[in-house]
C-alpha cells in the first residue's frame, strides 16, 4: 500500500470513530458505554390482589420509617390498611399521668389518609403497654386512668380509625381461662365488656375487636377466646370481630385446616376474623429451603382467610426485613414479604397467589 493510500484509510478510520465535527482528540479510546441500569420492574401491587379476594391487606408502621422513600414506595404500592406498630398504646400515649401524647399516632393517621388507607387503633388496653405510673395506684384510681385513656384515645381517633382492637391478649396461654393482668386483678374479669361498652359509646362506627396470639389453629388456647367472645356477644357486649395475631414460625406452622375451622366458628357467633400480625420465623430451618418453605406457609394461612366470608383483612406486622419486631439484631430473622433491600421475597408472590386463589 502506497503511504498515500494509507493516510487516506486513516482519515476515513478517524472520521468514522469521531463522527462529523467531532470535538475528541483523535488519540481519545472509544469510551465502553456505561449501562443503563435496568430498574427492578416491582410486582403488581399486593392490595389489587386482596381487593380481587375482597380483603384488605395491611401492615404495621412505625411513624419515623414513614420518612424513609425507599419504605414509603414499596408501602404506598402494596398496601391499603394501616396499623401502629405502638404509637397508638397507652405507655407511649400517656408517659405522663393524664398529658396525652398523639404526635407518632397522629403522623401515621394522617398518612394513611392522605393515601386513602384504612387506619386500624392498636390496642387499647393491653397488659404489655402500661403507663409505669400506673402500677401504683388503687383499684379505683386505676378504673379511672384506664376509663380516661379509652375515652380519650378513642375519642381522638374518632372519624379517623376503621377498627380498633380494644382487647389485646387477654386470655392466659395454657387456655386455663383470662390471663392474670393488672386489669384482671385490679378491675375484676368484667374489664373486657366494660372496654368494649365504652370504646362503641365513644366511637360508635369503629369496629371492635378482640385480638391474640396462640389462638390462629384449634389450640385450647383458641377455645377459650371462642368462649370468651362467645359470651360477649350473648351479653350483647358490642364486639365486632376476633384478630388472629399469627406470629408463627415456618418450622412449625399451625395446620391451616385448623385456621380455617376456627375462623369458621368464630364467624358462626356473627363475628368477623381477620389475621392481625402475621410474620413467619425462618431461623429454625435450613438455609437452602427457607424462603420456599416460608412462602408455602403465607400462602396456605392467607388462603384460609380468603376462603372465609367473614374474614376481612390481613395485616402483616411490618413488611420488610429490614425492620422487623423479631431483629434484634437486625438480620437475625427474615421474617416478613420484602427482604432488606425491600426486593419481594417468595413469601410475597405466595400471598399475592392466595389472594388470587391461584
Ligand atoms: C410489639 C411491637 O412490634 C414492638 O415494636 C413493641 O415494642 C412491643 O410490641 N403482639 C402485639 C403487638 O399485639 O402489639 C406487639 O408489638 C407484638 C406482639
Amino acid at each position: 500500500m502506497s503511504s498515500h493510500r494509507a493516510h487516506a484509510l486513516l482519515a476515513i478510520l478517524l472520521a468514522t470513530q469521531l463522527g462529523c465535527g467531532g470535538s475528541k482528540s483523535a488519540t481519545a479510546p472509544t469510551p465502553t458505554p456505561t449501562p443503563t441500569p435496568v430498574p427492578a420492574t416491582p410486582p403488581d401491587p399486593l392490595r389489587d390482589a386482596a381487593s380481587a379476594s375482597g380483603k384488605l391487606v395491611g401492615a404495621a408502621v412505625q411513624s419515623t420509617f414513614l420518612t424513609d422513600p425507599r419504605y414509603t414506595e414499596v408501602f404506598d404500592r402494596h398496601f391499603n390498611y394501616v396499623t401502629a406498630e405502638y404509637e397508638m398504646k397507652w405507655d407511649p400515649i400517656e408517659r405522663t399521668r393524664g398529658s396525652d401524647d398523639f404526635l407518632g399516632g397522629d403522623a401515621i393517621a394522617s398518612y394513611a389518609a392522605g393515601q386513602g388507607m384504612k387506619l386500624k387503633g392498636h390496642a387499647l388496653v393491653w397488659h404489655g403497654s402500661v403507663p409505669g405510673w400506673a402500677n401504683g395506684l388503687s383499684n379505683t384510681d386505676f378504673r379511672s386512668a384506664v376509663e380516661h385513656h379509652i375515652r380519650a384515645t378513642a375519642d381522638h381517633y374518632r372519624g379517623q380509625v376503621y377498627a380498633w382492637d380494644v382487647v389485646n391478649e387477654a386470655v392466659a396461654d395454657d387456655g386455663s381461662g383470662l390471663r392474670d393482668s393488672i386489669f384482671r386483678q385490679k378491675l375484676g374479669d368484667g374489664y373486657i365488656a366494660d372496654a368494649f361498652r365504652l370504646a362503641h359509646q365513644v366511637d360508635p362506627q369503629a369496629l371492635l375487636y378482640y385480638n391474640d396470639y396462640g389462638g390462629e389453629g384449634l389450640t385450647a388456647k383458641a377455645d377459650r377466646i371462642y368462649d370468651l367472645v362467645r359470651d360477649l356477644v350473648q351479653q350483647g357486649v358490642p364486639i365486632d370481630g376476633v384478630g388472629l395475631q399469627m406470629h408463627i414460625s415456618a418450622a412449625n406452622p399451625p395446620d391451616a385446616a385448623a385456621v380455617a375451622s376456627n375462623m369458621r366458628r368464630l364467624a358462626s357467633l356473627g363475628l368477623r376474623v381477620n389475621i392481625s400480625e402475621m410474620d413467619v420465623q425462618v431461623r429454625d430451618l435450613a438455609p437452602a429451603t427457607r424462603l420456599d418453605v416460608q412462602k408455602s406457609v403465607y400462602h396456605a394461612i392467607v388462603a384460609a382467610c380468603v376462603a372465609e366470608a367473614r374474614c376481612d383483612a390481613v395485616t402483616f406486622w411490618g413488611f420488610t426485613d429490614a425492620h422487623s419486631w423479631l431483629n434484634a439484631p437486625v438480620g437475625s430473622d427474615a421474617p416478613l414479604l420484602f427482604d432488606t433491600a425491600y426486593a419481594p421475597k417468595p413469601a410475597f408472590f405466595g400471598v399475592q397467589d392466595a389472594f388470587l386463589h391461584r
